[in-house]
């Protein structure tokens, strides 16, 4: 979950790379580090923290040369603190490594290097790739079969750039976590995601899991396992730098959020055909699931409720990190839907493993072209909302939800009706999103920025967004969320209600919704009452209107609450768009 960023070509490295990692500090941002190579020296710098902070303190961006690599991390091994920041390096500082993911053999392979002499200076796993690198060179492999063995000998989740004292460019490897080559003119980029080199070019190499890449001068791309050489297309995406910024916003999730007005439209403007083909894979598979994690997986809970009520099939939500232990319903013809935003999430990967494992056909709702989840699965739907930078997912939620519904429309033939709702949803929500609807919605959290708890009921579809619509909150403003069923309160949590406690009722007009009578449940005990819906009810204190879209109402609702949870935030001074301990990516399990 960390980000990674190398560079060769004729450029000043050291502020190339400062730019990139500010453009992946999503992924990780408790410390950063860069190294660049020149003059015969690596020169490393890194500390703790963000990295306008560390380049402030220590400046980053003056290290010379025009080789290099930096890194941003999100601490799995070891503490955050200055020595467990990468680049690590080897014993004589000759060999710096940056990684992301996770070694789970590093114990065994510490132990062995220690035996051998390796003096190791952190308590990080990434330390043992260094030692290992150095190991093989001094058994007399050159630096490319060094990088390779080693890797063949990593258990795990891997992506790493190598660079060496003395070699005129840099190794790059994956086993699991992402890396994409960027193709410049005469200059190379390595990253773990696009927008960390999407300024300066839309030309791309991927990698898959099991390879490595040479880059010194024509980058050379070749087999982890047998050392053959692979031959790779050049893609062009179609994102473009501009979308990935931040523009006149403060903050990318109030950017994100506003894009609602147009991403719902973008997201079901898909091949027709297609949309028909799985609906009719899905209406014969014998066992349908649906798969994904924190937002995500609420999307496909909330999925579960649409393909019941609008093409009465049953489907089943697991969520990924314990989906491998559905292994045994699985059969070869079982389907799976993932949903993923990055479609690098490794609890995901994890599933879709197991699900091939058996056979089972995989069908991904992706916004990532190109990564992990999409190249893996047997069909791809992209969502199409543009570069999610925030780590609140907001507008790729509602994306992915609108693909659900028009796979559930196309599975009971009435595709075209699913598409008008949509249409329509889409338009009322571009109405919805008025400056004027945004200070409503500051005031009420102006109201209860102040409250150590919030509560978020719903019912049928909208139960999956009370938990969404927590999780949102939760990360956001850091006040304790939960979402529940309304008729669950009654059965304990009703005993958290005092004065004045902030209960948001998520309501439609679904013909499901008879939730009015747990919201009165609540304001009897004192709770102060927050309806989302369509139409006003006495029981509210505060109302947050949204369109009347009927079944459509998940992807209204959870607007206000995106809404709500922003401005809460703000309001706190939290760090909107990398709040603390989270990571955009989570490529680790
Ligand atoms: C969303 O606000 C969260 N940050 C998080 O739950 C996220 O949805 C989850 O990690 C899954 O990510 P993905 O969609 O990239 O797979």
């Amino acid at each position: 979950m960390c980000g990674i960023a190398g560079y060769v070509g004729k450029r000043r490295v050291a502020p190339l790379l400062v730019d990139s990692l500010k453009r992946l500090e999503y992924r990780g941002y408790d410390s950063c580090g860069i190294a660049t190579l020149d003059g015969g020296k690596v020169w490393i710098k890194k500390d703790m923290g963000k990295i306008d902070d560390v380049d402030g303190k220590m400046d980053l961006k003056n290290l010379p040369g025009n080789i290099g690599f930096g890194h941003t991390r999100w601490a799995t091994h070891g503490k955050v603190s200055k020595r467990n920041s990468h680049p690590q390096t080897d014993c004589k500082d000759r060999i710096a490594v940056i990684h992301n993911g996770i070694i789970e053999n590093f114990s065994e392979l510490k132990k062995r290097l220690k035996r051998k002499g390796h003096r190791f200076r952190s308590e990080t796993d990434t330390e043992v790739i260094a030692h290992l690198i150095e190991d093989n060179l001094r058994s007399g492999l050159d630096l490319e079969e060094a990088v390779r063995k080693s890797m063949n000998s990593l258990k795990g989740r891997s992506a790493i750039i190598v660079a060496e004292r003395g070699f005129p460019g840099l190794i790059a490897a994956r086993t699991g976590s992402p890396l994409i080559l960027g193709v410049g003119r005469d200059e190379y980029f390595i990253a773990s995601d696009v927008p960390a080199f999407l300024n300066h070019t839309r030309k791309v190499m991927y990698l898959d899991d099991g390879e490595m890449v040479v880059v010194e001068g024509e980058p050379r791309f070749r087999n982890l396992t047998d050392g053959k050489g692979i031959e790779k297309r050049v893609i062009t995406i179609d994102w473009d730098a501009k979308q990935a910024e931040k523009g006149e916003h403060e903050h990318y999730m109030i950017k994100e959020i506003l894009e609602q007005k147009e991403t719902i439209m973008k997201a079901i403007n898909q091949d027709e055909r297609e949309i028909r083909r799985v609906a009719n894979e899905i209406n014969k598979a014998f066992g349908v699931f649906l798969t994904g994690c924190g937002t995500a997986g609420k999307v496909c809970q909330t999925g579960e409720y649409v393909f019941s009520n609008v093409a009465n099939k049953h489907v089943n939500y697991v969520v990924s990190s314990e989906f491998p232990n559905y292994r045994n319903f699985l059969t070869k013809k079982t389907l799976l839907i993932t949903v993923s935003q990055s479609g690098e999430t490794a609890d995901v990967l994890e599933a879709v493993k197991a699900a091939k494992e058996k056979g089972v056909k995989v069908i991904s709702l992706v916004n990532v072209k190109g990564s992990t989840l999409d190249r893996v699965s047997d069909i791809t739907f992209l969502i199409k909302a543009g570069p999610e930078k925030a780590v609140a997912s907001t507008k790729a939620t509602t994306a992915q939800l609108a693909i659900l519904y028009l796979l559930a429309y196309a599975c009971a033939g009435k595709l075209n009706e699913g598409k008008k709702l949509l249409l329509e949803t889409a338009s009322k929500i571009n109405d919805m999103l008025n400056p004027r609807y945004e200070e409503y919605i500051k005031k009420l959290a102006k109201k209860i920025c102040r409250e150590k708890n919030v509560y978020i009921i719903g019912k049928a579809l909208n139960y999956p967004m009370a938990l969404e619509g927590a999780i949102k909150i939760m990360e956001v403003s850091y006040i304790h969320a939960q979402g529940f069923a309304g008729g669950e309160l009654k059965h304990g949590p009703i005993a958290l209600i005092e004065k004045g406690s902030p209960c948001i009722v998520l309501t439609a007009n679904d013909g499901m919704n008879n939730i009015i009578g747990n919201a009165m449940e609540v304001r009897a005990r004192g709770g102060f009452i927050i309806g989302v819906g369509p139409k006003r009810n006495e029981v509210f204190d505060y109302w947050l209107k949204t369109p009347d879209v009927g079944l459509a109402s998940p992807i209204v609702n959870i607007i206000p609450v995106q809404l709500l949870a922003y401005h809460l935030g703000v309001l706190r001074g939290c760090d909107i768009d990398q709040p603390r301990n989270l990571a955009k990516s989570v490529t680790v399990e």
